[in-house]
């Protein structure tokens, strides 16, 4: 079960600097090392780096266009690449924007997907209806076929095209979800697991009805855009937007488990780690220490225990 990392320092999607410092933390963490006892070849393809695209003007709010652009291009083709020796890709971001690259390239590799997109946002603004400028707010819009003649053709963005149907994603874990964004998931139908339906149901069923929404559309490979913040800040502080009443580190952890579970899986993006965004040294090893169980739980990593198929007792 190979597991590949690869990195995406960057944090132009949203305006808060220091997300691009989540890689590193979440290597420091023993991330590798972890994976390598799980029995995974890891290779890890380091750092993406991206180009200064100064002077990159904001067109109307919409902020640092060029740049994310040109960044997921890259980061489009890195994941392509890592889908295409055979592998599934991990990304770390960085923040939500890079889902735009990740997915968009893991699809260029492999066809249609289904998406899980675990998260307390929706980040499906458009360009048209952000009111924050941040693209980590928008990536979801610029995938769906169905938002296609919502989303204007932006500069160093001409390579995207979408990729995604709206039946192939559910969301899990919203709680900050704007009118626009709650319009357009009404209006396409789209299966969100708000946290009042975690709460309702309880995550196995959230996950038990997850995989069978998904799986009803066919067996396709599985992208899990996982962001942090989908997980209760008083477990995963050190993000960018923090919002009350999240997963709790157990629910958190089962949505990964369950994933792993029916062997779809086929990328990860884990992202909006940020550990400037931390009150104390605390908070971010938290957050970083729980950021590095979700990609383990997604490797096969149980709570049960594990151990090699060579394994021999002494
Ligand atoms: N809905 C808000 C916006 O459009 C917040 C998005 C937060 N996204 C994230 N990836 N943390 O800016
Ligand atoms: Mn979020
Ligand atoms: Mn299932
Ligand atoms: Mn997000």
């Amino acid at each position: 079960r190979p597991g590949k990392p690869s990195s995406s320092p960057f944090c132009k999607g949203q305006s808060r600097g220091g997300v691009e410092d989540g890689p590193e933390r979440i290597r420091a963490a023993g991330l590798q090392r972890r994976l390598q006892q799980l029995g995974c070849a890891v290779k890890d393809y380091g750092n993406l780096t991206f180009e200064d695209m100064s002077p990159d003007e904001p067109m109307g709010l919409l902020k640092s266009v060029r740049a994310v652009g040109a960044a997921n291009q890259k980061l489009s083709e890195a994941v392509r690449a890592v889908k295409e020796d055979g592998h599934t890709a991990v990304m770390l971001g960085g923040d939500h924007s890079l889902a735009i690259g990740s997915i968009h390239g893991h699809s260029a590799a492999v066809g249609e997907l289904s998406v899980v997109w675990v998260d307390a946002h929706a980040d499906i603004n458009t360009p048209l209806t952000t009111y924050t400028g941040n693209i980590h707010g928008q990536p979801v819009s610029y995938l769906l076929h169905e938002l296609r003649s919502k989303v204007p053709v932006l500069p160093n963005f001409s390579w995207l095209k979408p990729c995604v149907s709206a039946a192939d994603v559910v969301f899990i874990g919203l709680r900050d979800v704007d009118p626009a964004e709650h319009y357009i998931l009404k209006m396409l139908g789209v299966k969100t697991f708000s946290m009042s339906e975690v709460d309702q149901l309880g995550v196995a069923r959230v996950m038990e009805e997850t995989c069978d929404y998904l799986s009803a559309r066919g067996k396709k490979p599985i992208h899990l855009s996982y962001d942090i913040d989908a997980i209760d800040p008083s477990v995963a502080p050190a993000t960018g937007t923090p919002v009350v009443g999240g997963l709790t580190y157990r629910e958190g952890v089962y949505i990964t488990e369950h994933l792993c579970q029916t062997g779809l899986l086929s990328a990860v993006d884990l992202v909006e780690v940020n550990p400037l965004r931390g009150q104390t040294e605390e908070d971010v090893r938290s957050t970083v220490s729980t950021a590095v169980d979700l990609l383990l739980g997604c490797f096969g990593r149980v709570r049960e225990g594990n151990h090699l198929p060579d394994y021999r007792l002494p």
